[in-house]
């Protein structure tokens, strides 16, 4: 078991944490940087610890959120197709739900681009986005979806209720389990939520996670890693309740949960039974984490592996989807230039930087088409689907995938 220098509380039920995974010196999963950089590159030590009150599975520190979400913030949810009808489909089944009342309030923390608030302002429902990353909410209301720049928090819950009024529905996709204040957030929501309204929120889901082995999933932007069980235990301080729960493909397996007020609506058999589900895996219990250690330890051991004997060979390998969780595993795994030369990225801000930490170059999908590797590491392996039929030329003129997920094969 990893060692630590003091004790670290957990967020949620302020018991302390028991240290389960420590992936060392790490980047910022987005930190990507140009040569000039490169001195200044800042690192923290990425462990996770579990609470056996809460058991919500967290980082221990988190660097601050200014170093992370900032005006060079280079995430764009419209990038990706699939995202785009996902979220669609997100706003098409909250506009269907029957929970939101007469002439309805909708809020979306971290909206990045607009890319599912977009459904309710061309429907003319009143919405509002907060989103942090300044250059990302400038699209977002370019794109004509009304969007503030800032952090949610209980006060800025509290100024919203004032100059809007109780939001019908409070939404949220792969922002909770980035923000270290959770029980802040919680009550903020509680302040800014209708009797009968409802919370919405998605991310990465911790039984996918354990499952697949898909520990790139941790890095310093996902401070939790949640489960019907830990959600249900941090809402429940504030009186709100888990009433349903539905399970997503994104982001290589997340879940869907939703909340009202205690006793406003009815609670659907779906938490009962993924709670029992839960219960089956061990997501509740520490035990379970230890064989996720070493799970991850034999991935590490299996990638390094395969990348040696491509190098052996003098295979060409590089890098595809300049994601931040490939940023854990090149760190983790101590893979640089010499065993993967280039990644290929579509975001243009990332194009022509180095990958945080072991400053691979970053280059454009041109650059790959020119260049094609022998074997592409997928690491934007969650849209595995969509790069694929993308990329039927490059398979058919032998261009190989290799993804980790759930162990090390070619696809
Ligand atoms: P995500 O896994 O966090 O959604 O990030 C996906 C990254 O992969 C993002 O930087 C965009 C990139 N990407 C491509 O370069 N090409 C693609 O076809 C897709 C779907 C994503």
């Amino acid at each position: 078991m990893p060692q630590y220098e003091h004790q670290m509380l957990c967020r949620i039920a302020e018991q302390p944490l028991t240290p389960v995974v420590d992936f060392g010196m790490q980047p910022l999963g987005n930190g990507f940087l140009t040569e000039n950089e490169i001195s200044n590159e800042y690192f923290f030590r990425l462990q996770l610890g579990f609470s056996e009150e809460s058991t919500l599975l967290q980082l221990l520190r988190q660097p601050e959120p200014e170093r992370m979400f900032h005006n060079q913030y280079p995430f764009f949810s419209g990038t990706s197709s699939v995202m785009g009808t996902h979220f669609q489909t997100f706003a098409t089944w909250v506009i269907d739900s029957g929970f939101l009342g007469d002439d309805p309030f909708v809020v979306e923390l971290g909206c990045n681009d607009g890319v599912m608030l977009k459904h309710f302002a061309s429907g003319g429902i009143k919405h509002l986005g907060i989103e942090p990353a300044e250059n990302v909410a400038e699209v977002a209301n370019q794109n004509g979806v009304m969007t503030i720049s800032e952090f949610f928090s209980e006060s800025l819950a509290e100024s919203v209720l004032e100059r809007h009024g109780p939001a019908d529905a409070i939404l949220a996709a792969n922002v909770l389990c980035h923000i270290s204040d959770l029980r802040g957030v919680i009550k903020g929501f509680k302040k800014l939520l209708k009797p009968n309204g409802i919370i919405a929120f998605e991310d990465p889901y911790l039984g996918d996670i354990i499952s697949k082995t898909s520990f790139d999933q941790i890095y310093d932007e996902h401070v939790f890693l949640f489960s019907a069980h830990s959600v249900q235990y941090a809402f429940s301080l504030e009186g709100i309740e888990l009433i349903d729960v539905q399970a997503q493909s994104t982001h290589g397996g997340s879940m869907r949960y939703i909340l009202a007020n205690r006793g406003a609506h009815k609670i659907s058999s779906s938490v009962e039974q993924t709670l029992r589900q839960e219960q089956k895996q061990g997501l509740h219990r520490i035990d379970t984490f230890d064989i996720f250690r070493i799970n991850i330890e034999k991935s590490r051991k299996n990638i390094l592996a395969e990348l040696n004997t491509l190098k052996q060979r003098g295979a060409l390998v590089a890098g595809y989807g300049a994601t931040s969780k490939s940023t854990t595993i090149l760190n983790f795994c101590g893979i640089g230039p010499d065993l993967v030369e280039f990644i290929c990225d579509t975001t243009p801000l990332k194009q022509g930087k180095l990958s945080p930490g072991m400053h691979i170059p970053v280059v454009s999908h041109e650059f790959f088409q020119q260049n094609p590797p022998d074997v592409s590491i997928l690491f934007a392996w969650n849209h595995g689907r969509e790069i694929m039929s993308k990329e039927s030329a490059y398979i058919e003129a032998g261009g190989k995938f290799l993804t980790h997920v759930p162990h090390v094969h070619y696809v």
